[in-house]
């Protein structure tokens, strides 16, 4: 009786730990309720100037100046830095950024005893200032300024 049981729940264990992200392993997402989390710090150039002031102190080692990645120790980390460049980076809501990085995840560290909640606000709102927006949107503004400049002649 208790061999079976064990069996089944080790087969409910296994199929927990695969989960809806099967095959994703790579995946990385913050808790329903984190991403709810609205930012209480309002993304002007002040909180954004003290963001970025974080940011180089404590990210840009790993993530690199322009967020890519690419900084002085992500050569010897075993998971590259996250692109934090990259225009999906607009699809996580201010609170998952904000779970992410108070909680971290091998190798990056978590910043919740070394950032108040405040600071790891501000460094949301500055790290939205690194992120590029879509191609698409790009070409769109290209295409309206050559509409425009067609006009002019
Ligand atoms: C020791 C290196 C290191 C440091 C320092 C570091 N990170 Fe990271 N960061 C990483 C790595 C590696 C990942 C990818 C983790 C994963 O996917 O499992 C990551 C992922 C992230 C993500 C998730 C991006 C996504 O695609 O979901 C955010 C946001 C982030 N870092 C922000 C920061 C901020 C802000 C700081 C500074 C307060 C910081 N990191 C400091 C290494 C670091």
């Amino acid at each position: 009786m208790g061999g079976i049981f064990l069996a089944a729940s080790s087969i409910l264990v296994a199929s927990y730990a695969h989960g809806p992200s099967a095959g994703m392993a790579e995946e990385w997402e913050a808790p329903a309720e984190a991403t709810r989390i609205g930012n209480p710090v309002a993304a002007n150039q002040r909180s954004i100037t003290a963001g970025k002031a974080i940011y180089q102190g404590q990210c840009v080692a790993c993530h690199g100046n322009m967020g890519k990645g690419n900084g002085p120790a992500a050569v010897a980390l075993e998971r590259r830095p996250s692109d934090l460049s990259m225009p999906m980076m607009r699809e996580h809501s201010d609170g998952a950024l904000f779970w992410k990085i108070t909680n971290g995840r091998r190798p990056m560290p978590s910043f919740e005893k070394l950032l108040t909640d405040h600071e790891r606000w501000q460094v949301v709102n500055y790290i939205r200032t690194l992120t590029v927006p879509p191609e698409g949107a790009v070409l769109r503004k290209e295409s309206k300024e050559t509409t425009a400049t067609r006009h002019m002649h």
